[in-house]
């Protein structure tokens, strides 16, 4: 997730309005920035590695000339936080400008095939293809609003973009699955990742659809969709926002925001470069040992997936909490011992320390990550950045899920490599795990207004116990976790519920059961949650479409949209958003803010 600002104003030079957009994106990425404008049939471009502000005060990025610009806040996907991979991007002769947000999934092919034309490329990113491409475009005889179409008709993946030529007095605007909104003020013409980044000058906004391709002139706007093949109308409407809400695309707080991002998260795990999962998933199965180490609700996702590698390919992988690695496995780690370490930051000290450890020791580290140049980064052999975007709760969600799809697919990749499943297995799990987008949309969409009723009426609650078993006790640690960290719930999670804890917590006190139908514990499941309504707790089951039997053993069923088909090794996925909701909404309704708990840190960055 980066953030993208551009601007057409009448008489006016841009560059500042650009700067303050992109300050109000900062929340997007920030780990390099820049700006690029045109000026009498030139372009001026100025980047920098860092905030903002840093490179504002080295740069001077507000004194560009030009009625015309685009700015870029940076959260790298594609090569590590370097100036040469700061946006914008450039072609050969420095006549086009590119802004980015988004993945292109075929921009290694489109570079070879670039290069072979004679493109030389400055950077390692996937968005210097789309410069050169519709420079390649140009060569061949079109103009630049053609060669632009033409270009984005041969992308893949996700793609907002905002791109200007010195040849052309305007700017073109191209929406693919990423967010891209234009804002029509009087003197002037915005475009920007979010709403609130030209909020100051207009709250016109027009929303871009898939496929939009906007060309903004002076005079005014048309708007072709390179899908439809044809030009299209999009409807202006006037938004009511505050500036705060706005920042927060109009949710209450960051927390509901990002857990309404997941399926979009999710998506963008399905974008990663497989060949760095294949080389992870060859490098635990030749491993002696391999351990996967984390804190917090990285730890859950490691626990859960844990559980997929044994399973699906019958390799060992020891979760572990980083803390406890160097003191219990430290001393026997080795260069045969493999560690992935998860840390959504991957500045965790903890598991910076296990690292380090294994790593002095000569162990192969392996990282998965939502911050690329990150520490843990650096000190890994291999990593894969999950592509989750910055996340502002404190409470992690999005990054959770994406973790989840992230290490599944390695699994699975593992289990096929290792000869563990058939073709049909293996074909039939990538299916699901291709679905598990739009199944996260529709589970977050079905059970909201059910969650938002039982937080109501678990205000004045006060002891949890979640009950997952098997890969599915990591869904109940995750879901007690988040209850405590921002509804201060005194709570517990269990794999098993017995009559003394259930006697303990006693009357009154809720137990929440996680169920899927392809739970092979589920019998004793069902007959622990009977035990536990007649100690007087109340019973709220999680199940899928059409569980009657779950009917008989609880007094509220949340009920997903899931098939009852999905593997159980993907059931932790969509079965933890109803309870990510369900804390959301009880911290809300104690009248707390989910946004900012007290005592925690994100992550704890110092030992
Ligand atoms: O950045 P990391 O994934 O290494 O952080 C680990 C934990 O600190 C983190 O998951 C923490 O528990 C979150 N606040 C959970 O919501």
């Amino acid at each position: 997730m980066c953030g993208i600002f551009g601007c057409l104003v009448k008489d006016k030079d841009v560059a500042p309005l650009i700067l303050a957009g992109l300050k109000r994106l900062e929340y997007r990425g920030y780990d390099s920035c820049g700006e690029a404008t045109i000026h009498e049939g030139k372009l001026f471009v100025k980047k920098g590695v860092g905030e903002i502000d840093k490179v504002h005060a080295e740069l001077g990025l507000d004194d560009l000339p030009g009625e015309i610009g685009i700015g870029h806040t940076r959260w790298a996907t594609h090569g590590a936080p370097t100036r040469e991979n700061a946006h914008p991007h450039t072609d050969c002769e420095g006549k086009i400008a590119v802004v980015h947000n988004g993945i292109i999934e075929n921009f290694l092919e489109l570079r070879k095939e670039l290069e072979a034309k004679g493109h030389v490329f400055k950077s390692k990113t996937d968005t210097e293809v789309v410069p050169h491409l519709i420079e390649e475009f140009m060569k061949e005889g079109l103009g630049f609003q053609e060669a632009v179409i033409e270009a984005v008709r041969k992308l893949r993946g996700s793609f907002a973009l905002a791109i200007i030529y010195a040849g052309f007095e305007g700017m073109a605007c191209v929406k693919m699955e990423s967010p891209l909104v234009l804002g029509v003020g009087r003197d002037g013409i915005y475009v920007a990742s979010d709403i609130p980044a030209f909020l100051p000058y207009t709250n016109v906004v027009i929303q871009l659809k898939d496929g939009d391709v906007a060309f903004i002139r002076p005079d005014g706007f048309r708007i072709y969709n390179f899908i439809k093949g044809r030009e299209v109308k999009r409807k202006p409407r006037t938004i009511d926002w505050s500036a705060d809400m706005a920042e927060r695309e109009g949710y209450p707080h960051f927390m509901l925001k990002e857990i309404h991002e997941q399926p979009r998260c999710l998506k963008n795990t399905l974008r990663l470069d497989r060949r760095y999962l294949t080389m992870m998933a060859d490098l635990i199965s030749s491993a002696e040992e391999a351990f996967m180490v984390a804190c917090g609700t990285s730890y859950h996702a490691c626990l859960a997936s844990s559980y997929a590698m044994s399973r699906l390919a019958k390799k060992a992988v020891h979760p572990v909490i980083a803390s406890e690695f160097v003191e219990n496995y430290g001393s026997f780690v080795g260069p045969r011992t493999v560690l992935l370490a998860v840390s959504q930051s991957g500045e965790t000290a903890d598991t910076l320390e296990a690292v380090r450890h294994a790593r002095e020791r000569g162990a192969t580290i392996l990282g998965v990550t939502n911050v690329l140049g990150s520490k843990l980064t650096r000190m890994a052999r291999v990593y894969v950045c999950q592509q989750s975007g910055p996340e502002i709760g404190v409470a992690a969600t999005k990054t959770y899920t994406a973790q989840l799809s992230v290490l599944t697919q390695l699994a699975v990749i593992m289990a096929e490599r290792r000869g563990k499943i058939g073709h049909v297995e293996a074909e039939d799990l990538w299916d699901w795990i291709h679905k598990l987008p739009d199944l996260a949309e529709s589970v977050i969409e079905v059970t909201e207004k059910d969650i938002i009723r039982l937080a109501e009426e678990h205000v004045g609650v006060e002891k949890f116990a979640f009950v997952g078993s098997g890969i599915n006790l990591a869904t109940a640690l995750e879901g007690r976790l988040k209850l405590l960290e921002i509804a201060y719930a005194p709570s517990i999670a269990t794999s098993s519920l017995d009559g003394v804890t259930a006697g303990c917590l006693g009357k009154g006190s809720t137990a929440i059961f996680v169920c899927p139908s392809s739970s092979p514990d589920r019998k004793r499941l069902l007959d622990e949650a009977c035990m536990a309504r007649d100690h007087g707790l109340n019973v709220i089951a999680l199940a899928e479409e059409g569980d009657e039997e779950v009917k008989e053993a609880s007094d509220e069923q949340l009920v997903l949209p899931v098939p009852p088909e999905l593997p159980e090794v993907l059931s932790p996925l969509p079965f933890i958003l109803p309870l990510q909701m369900f804390a959301y909404y009880v911290s809300v309704k104690r009248g707390l803010n989910p946004d900012k708990p007290r005592n925690l840190a994100k992550s704890v960055t110092v030992k």
